[in-house]
């Protein structure tokens, strides 16, 4: 089997990710998804984290994706990612593409400090993850009144956080696709409504 490259987005990608994700989410009447614009609005705006947007490349081709981008959690104003779109070629599905990519970029955002990771999707595979209803957490969305699909995600502390502040353990989540041991250190975020930039209105 070709090895998976799992890296972050280089500007060359963006053509195959557009294709991708128009495959991943295609409408019968072949209207272009929403999630296509999304990706290319979070592009430029200051959501956009680029290590944070991950490709799992096999043989030269580009056949998963997985975006975190930024929100925050108010009023404290606290910053969260959101994990979406994320996305396997159609014909390469349930090959673990999907799981590479996502725990890539969980561990990205682990490496750079990031305590909180949001999303809207099925339980059924997040939870693979260590994701947990948001719920738990007090987080609300517009996506609240969906119930469990809204889920949240603690990570751990990374090596490089040892100064960070301590406070109570956050044991709501096992975050699998995260380095190191779950957030015991990490500073349990605040509850509140998780806010989204523009972009999230097209969806
Ligand atoms: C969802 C998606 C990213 C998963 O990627 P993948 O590479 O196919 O999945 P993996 O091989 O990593 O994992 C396979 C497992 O996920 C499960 N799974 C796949 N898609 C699922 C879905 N939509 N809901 C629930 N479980 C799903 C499979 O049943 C399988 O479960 P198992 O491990 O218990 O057998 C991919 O199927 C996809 O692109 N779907 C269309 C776009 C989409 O719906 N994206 C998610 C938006 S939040």
């Amino acid at each position: 089997m070709t090895a998976v490259r799992l890296r972050p987005e280089q500007p060359s990608d963006v053509p195959a990710i557009r294709r991708l994700l128009a495959a991943a989410f295609a409408h019968s009447d072949n209207r272009v998804p929403a999630e296509v614009r999304l990706v290319d609005a979070l592009r430029v705006d200051d959501a956009w984290i680029p290590e944070l947007s991950i490709v799992a490349e096999v043989g030269g081709e580009i056949l998963g994706y997985a975006l975190l981008s930024r929100v925050r959690v108010d009023p404290a104003g606290f910053p969260a990612l959101c994990l979406g779109p994320v996305a396997v070629r159609p014909d390469r599905q349930r090959a673990g593409y999907g799981s590479d990519v996502v725990q890539a970029a969980l561990s990205a955002a682990t490496e750079l400090g990031e305590r909180l990771v949001v999303l809207l999707g099925s339980p059924a595979y997040y939870r693979r993850f260590g994701f947990f209803p948001a719920a738990r957490l007090g987080l609300t969305s517009p996506w609240s009144g969906l119930g469990d699909p809204w889920q949240a995600l603690l990570l751990p502390a990374s090596a490089g956080d040892a100064a960070a502040p301590s406070t109570a353990a956050g044991t709501a989540g096992s975050p699998a696709g995260a380095a190191g041991p779950p957030a015991e250190d990490a500073p349990v975020p605040p509850s509140g409504e998780v806010t989204f930039p523009g972009p999230w209105s097209l969806v």
